[in-house]
């Protein structure tokens, strides 16, 4: 028997938990870096374009299915054809992967929005977030626990697990709501302070000041795809979930445009208020800016605390100001990550919610405490490195060959300009059909000729980070490999309902 789907209650709750999910720590400690990195302001370029030509297509592409179809990823896709449903749950176990790592990351942020308040990671910070704090030792080493992390994934989950529980309008759409509306005003406070600072136009220019020979260099084009294929949570189930649970008139259209738009403005307003504190640390170390800046979790846990021990005054408010930004941020997307992952078990068994997030809540926490021990850290970047750098991507390309080649996508096309009064044109067409599909196949046959060129020459120095052969092998390759075998089986099992 088929239970009514659930429903947002507005318009806004959606494109608030849409934008929610979209807002990350990509935003505040990747795109920043990624700018710098890239050619400063002339990045904007290649980024544009393939939001414009990539990123918006593909998340019209999956609101549109999801809408379509009323269901999970899983379900979207069998209702293409049934073997399609291999690809959704390639997308979704890849989700569940990331949840069980990044909310480790959130109890590391909550830990740190304690330790602001009088600075307690002393004036080392990378010694105290590697040693004191994560207790890291060799690869392979299972090195201490760390208590302080498992409460905060006590935290995280917990906050999963109360908010998801109730449901969409009740609890997604509510906490959203909340979530959204501080996380702005923080991002303001942040950014106005950061940009405030002596020095800080130096980091300024570092971020912005355009370097135009780069657009020549495919790497930056590659960068830019990478980058906008993660920060709008496309290639998750994500928004296919969401979308499935969007009244039948809404505008699909317009809502893609809009998270697209919120997400971008405060990827650049963070860039202004990280580059500016990071501007300010320079001067006040009186040492060239490249020896400040930093991406990534080094930023957060060991660059900025130590910019944070610099500031002039209020130093434990801006510290908690900027943790509590990259916990919320974190949280909202957690919430994204675990309903894509639920919905589909939902759907395949059809299984009450309260019962399904008990049982993905559960395992996911325990799942999350091997990275309570010493030997989480290098486990966790080496799955992140291939999940997140290419497994995303290889699941939007799969996405953009069924639905653009495989299947006729003038049907999503169709539904979505029967619900929308931005009506997208043949333009959406070719972008999903040749522009997605080439972009992302080019950065897959590179990136796959650079990880995989090592292992077949033996020059085992050049894997990702330095990392052992074992760990390359089996967490990278391995993980990989798996969740295409997983997801495989599961499309076998039966349905415990009639789609
Ligand atoms: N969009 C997020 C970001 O930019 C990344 C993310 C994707 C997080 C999917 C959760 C789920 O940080
Ligand atoms: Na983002």
């Amino acid at each position: 028997m088929e239970e009514k789907r659930s429903q947002w209650g507005t318009r806004v709750g959606f494109v608030l938990a849409a934008i929610g999910s979209a807002i990350g720590l990509g935003n505040i400690w990747r795109f920043p870096y990624m700018a710098y990195d890239n050619g400063g302001g002339a990045f904007l370029i290649p980024y544009f374009f393939a939001l414009l030509t990539a990123g918006i297509p593909l998340l019209i592409l999956e609101m549109g299915l999801g809408h379509k179809m009323r269901g999970s990823a899983p379900l979207s896709f069998r209702k293409i054809k049934e073997k399609y449903e291999t690809v959704g749950w390639w997308a979704v176990i890849i989700t569940f992967i990331v949840t069980v790592y990044y909310s480790v990351i959130i109890s590391w942020a909550i830990n740190y929005l304690f330790y602001a308040f009088n600075q307690s990671w002393g004036t080392e910070t990378g010694a105290f977030f590697m040693g004191d704090f994560l207790k890291a030792t060799g690869f392979w080493d299972f090195g201490g626990f760390e208590f302080n992390v498992l409460l905060g994934l006590i935290a995280v989950w917990g906050l999963n697990y109360f908010i998801l529980y109730k449901g969409i309008k009740k609890g997604i759409e509510k906490a959203s709501k909340v979530f959204m509306p501080i996380l702005a005003l923080l991002l303001v406070l942040i950014t106005l302070r950061g940009i405030t600072l002596p020095g800080s136009i130096q980091g300024l220019n570092h971020f912005l000041q355009p370097d135009f020979s780069v657009l020549l260099n495919p790497d930056v084009w590659i960068d830019a795809y990478g980058q906008v294929f993660f920060t709008l949570s496309l290639g998750f189930g994500i928004m296919i979930a969401y979308a499935s649970y969007l009244p039948k008139k809404s505008d699909v259209v317009n809502n893609a445009f809009m998270t697209a738009f919120a997400n971008s403005g405060f990827s650049f307003l963070a860039g202004l208020g990280v580059f500016g504190v990071l501007g300010y640390m320079a001067q006040a170390q009186g040492v060239p800016f490249e020896e400040v800046v930093s991406g990534g979790i080094g930023l957060a846990f060991v660059a900025f605390p130590k910019a944070i021990n610099l500031l002039p005054a209020f130093k434990g408010i801006f510290g908690v100001l900027f943790f509590l930004s990259l916990v919320i941020s974190g949280l909202s997307s957690t919430m994204s990550l675990i309903e894509s992952f639920s919905s589909s078990i939902m759907d395949k068994f059809a299984m009450g919610r309260k019962k399904a997030i008990t049982l993905v809540c559960s395992v996911g926490f325990l799942g999350s405490l091997i990275f309570a021990t010493g030997l989480g850290i290098g486990i966790l970047d080496v799955i992140d490195h291939f999940v997140m750098a290419y497994g995303l991507a290889v699941v939007g390309f799969v996405e953009c060959i069924v639905i653009g080649h495989l299947w006729n996508i003038n049907r999503i096309k169709n539904h979505v300009n029967l619900v929308s009064d931005f009506k997208v044109g043949n333009w959406w067409n070719f972008a999903i059909k040749y522009v997605t599909v080439l972009g992302l196949g080019y950065m897959l046959v590179y990136k796959l000729i650079r990880e995989a060129g090592p292992l077949v020459t033996g020059n085992f120095d050049k894997l990702y980070g330095g990392y052992p052969v074992s760990a390359i092998v089996s967490l990278g390759w391995g993980v990989a490999l798996g969740i295409i075998a997983v997801a495989y089986m599961m499309r076998h099992v039966n349905w415990n309902q009639n789609v």
